[in-house]
């Protein structure tokens, strides 16, 4: 990374947006409190939709473009994003009938141009990867496909002395409290997370150094610390090698102690990356919790 690079990002996860009123004014509005903030890139971590059709992605779209948040955006497919059952014809799985919608809003709001719903990008000489699902359940698929790529791109972004920035809507399994916070009993812990490929997905990420993994989709809200976990849940766990830091949901989280409109405010310098919790649909929030890793 360039010494100069000062990247400042503002992250949502799972802001379901659906076809009513009131979540598209409070999407406005927190997309034109960003804007105010200047920053560098706009990212929504997956989720971005309720369910994945027309209706949904163009009303995120016409948003995105009707206020342009920040400088650049990145997107990330979430499982409700692949839910497109609108659209789906006899045969047709719910992911084919979404992810042509998803690849279609990200070039238009990112302009980004991929087949495929996982891809990388650089922002001011920060590198992002992007993880994203071939499957339409609760859990992330990722496919060896993408599992070569991805080993390929961490070894291209490790070149550079910064962090690297991996996004994914799925947390690793067995983090942050997973399966028991996602709040079904029943669950396995192969449902709601990278499921059975965690263990291949995890191997990849632990051969490199300075991984920050970004996940969102446990709609737990914000434990900073692993000394404050709430029933077996913080939002930053140390994995081996490499950090994990799950978002709280954009709109609602499970314990209620949240308000909606959360996100992280990150900044990137040389040496540190450094997340604040920032509300961003309430006018002049200031930021209320800070977390600052630095370069090893
Ligand atoms: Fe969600």
């Amino acid at each position: 990374m360039d010494k100069n690079v000062n990247l400042r990002a503002a992250i949502l996860s799972d802001i379901h947006l659906r076809d009513s009123f009131v979540r598209r004014r409070f999407l406005t509005r927190g997309l034109k409190n960003i804007k105010k903030r200047d920053y560098d890139l706009f990212v929504t971590l997956g989720d971005t939709t309720d369910h994945g059709n027309k209706t949904a992605w163009f009303a995120a779209q016409r948003l995105l473009e009707a206020v342009r948040p920040a400088k650049r955006s990145l997107a990330v497919i979430g499982n409700h994003d692949t839910w497109n059952r609108d659209a789906r014809k006899p045969g047709q799985s719910e992911i084919d009938a979404s992810l042509p919608l998803f690849l279609d809003f990200l070039r238009k709001t990112s302009g980004i141009v991929s087949k495929t719903a996982w891809y990388k990008a650089e922002v001011k000489g920060v590198p992002f990867i992007v993880l994203g699902t071939v499957g339409d359940s609760v859990g992330g698929k990722l496919g060896d496909e993408q599992l070569v790529w991805l080993d390929e791109a961490l070894k291209e972004a490790a070149k550079s002395e910064g962090f690297i920035f991996v996004l994914s809507h799925w947390p690793l399994k067995n983090t942050h409290g997973l399966p028991k916070t996602f709040g079904e009993k029943e669950l396995n812990e192969n449902k709601c997370s990278w499921g059975d490929e965690s263990d291949k997905l995890n191997a990849i990420l632990q051969k490199y150094d300075r991984v920050v993994l970004l996940s969102g989709h446990s709609h737990m809200g914000w434990v900073p610390h692993e000394k404050l976990r709430i029933r077996g849940f913080s939002s930053v766990e140390v994995v081996g090698n490499i950090l994990s830091v799950n978002l709280p949901c954009c709109s609602i989280n499970h314990d209620g102690y949240l308000l909606p409109g959360y996100g992280l405010d990150l900044t990137v310098t040389p040496d540190a990356a450094v997340f604040r919790l920032r509300n961003f649909i309430l006018p002049g929030s200031p930021a209320v919790d800070k977390l600052t890793i630095e370069k090893k």
